[in-house]
């Protein structure tokens, strides 16, 4: 309904004068129905739907002004209430407020001016009430709207991070097995192979001293190569699946790790460790070591570095892993905003791995200064897979 519009009262009164006198002064501003008893008004009442107030006589025959607004109020509180009584009795009063929850009361006989100001403030409160309560509408229709739109949110997020763990895992699942098989296929054929060149060696001892001494060269150089491949197969099988986790436990896996980089590097490490034995799933295990086997192989390859400290604590059911580097450092924000296809994977895969811990990362680095690592993982993130 608009401001303009006209509203509708419901006037009920059993003096048919004063009824008449009411229709005449205001049947200009407002749309009046008009009810003899409360009880015809009570039917009245139910037939529309759009009454904004009920104006009605205290003492009426059957049903009294109190107990009829008092019906009206339990079937529609929005609707203003107004009574209308020759004389003021207390107690008509009180149940008056308590029941029926009136608006106003107004002492017959009343004046014109005092009728119509009374009326215009009701049309105007329920007009505020009406806008009110659309507004609440609106507000609970956004908020469910909202909850709705949070909660699948919530759910994909929840959605992504178990597909990221899977994912993970069969990628690892994979690695391994190509590493076994890197292993006990290749790594044995090359083996045999190595004995055959031996042997193919032994039966040209025979021959004259000139070609046997060139077989042998040749049979040497070719045992050296395939040394070098084997080494190279065991070096591969190693890093695409670190099966020493499963069998010495994480702690033994991370320095082996930082032993064999410290060796091959010529970069010195002071390794601060923590007890492990909180990350007790497989997956929390594999992704802490490919962390740190990221950094390290960041470190290797980008910055020059000379020395590293490496730190895992553990403090209120978090672990802080730290690696400093004393290298070259890098523009942190530069490198994270370039476009996916001009930078590699490393730093991607580990904000990714994080995430799939329910942890953070933190990288603070700055030309010439080094760079600093830190990841922050809380002890239950295996929590699901435990469960
Ligand atoms: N410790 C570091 N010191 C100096 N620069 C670094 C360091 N770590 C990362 N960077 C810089 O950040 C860039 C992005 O690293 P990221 O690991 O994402 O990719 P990448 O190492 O270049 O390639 P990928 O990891 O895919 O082999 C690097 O190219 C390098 O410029
Ligand atoms: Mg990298």
């Amino acid at each position: 309904m608009n401001a303009h519009e006209q509203l509708k009262i419901l006037l009920v009164e059993d003096d048919q004068e004063s009824m008449n006198f009411f229709v005449s002064c205001f049947q200009e501003e407002y749309n009046i129905l008009c009810a003899s008893s409360g009880e015809e008004a009570l039917e009245r009442f139910e037939q529309e739907d759009d009454i904004s107030m009920v104006l009605s006589d205290q003492a009426m025959p059957g049903m009294t002004g109190v107990d009829l607004l008092t019906h009206i109020y339990q079937q529609n509180e929005s609707v203003i209430r107004i009574i209308i009584t020759g004389f003021l009795n207390t107690a008509d009063i009180i149940a008056a407020i308590n029941k029926g929850h009136i608006y106003q009361f107004i002492v017959k006989p009343w004046e014109l001016v005092q009728m119509r100001m009374i009326l215009s403030q009701a049309s105007y409160t329920w007009r505020l009430r009406q806008e009110n309560d659309q507004l609440h509408e609106q507000v609970i229709g956004k908020n469910t709207l909202l909850t709705r739109a949070n909660e699948r949110l919530h759910a994909s997020k929840e959605a992504l991070r178990n597909l990221s763990i899977s994912l993970f895992t069969a990628r690892e699942e994979e690695q391994r097995r190509i590493a076994m098989e890197l292993h006990d296929e290749l790594g044995q054929s090359l083996a045999a192979l190595k004995m055959q060149t031996r042997i193919m060696e032994n039966d040209f001892l025979t021959a004259g001293k000139k070609q046997q001494e060139k077989v042998k060269s040749w049979s040497a150089i070719i045992r050296d190569n395939i040394s070098q491949i084997i080494e190279d197969v065991r070096l591969l099988s190693k890093n695409l699946s670190p099966v020493i986790i499963e069998d010495l436990g994480l702690d033994a896996a991370l320095q082996h790790l930082i032993d064999n980089f410290t060796e091959t590097y010529n970069i010195s490490c002071s390794f601060h460790p923590a007890p492990l034995q909180n990350i007790t799933s497989t997956n929390g295990k594999r992704i802490v070591y490919r962390l740190v086997q990221e950094s390290l192989n960041n470190i290797c390859n980008h910055a020059q570095a000379t020395h590293i400290d490496f730190s895992i604590k553990v403090e209120k059911e978090l672990f802080f892993i730290t690696l400093k580097d004393n290298g070259q450092g890098f523009h942190v924000q530069e490198v994270l905003t370039r476009p996916q296809n001009r930078r590699g994977i490393g730093l991607t895969a580990m904000s990714e791995r994080v995430k799939m811990l329910g942890g953070k990362l933190d990288i603070q680095s700055q030309k010439n200064q080094g760079t600093t690592i830190f990841f922050t993982i809380p002890f239950d993130f295996d929590k699901e897979e435990k469960a």
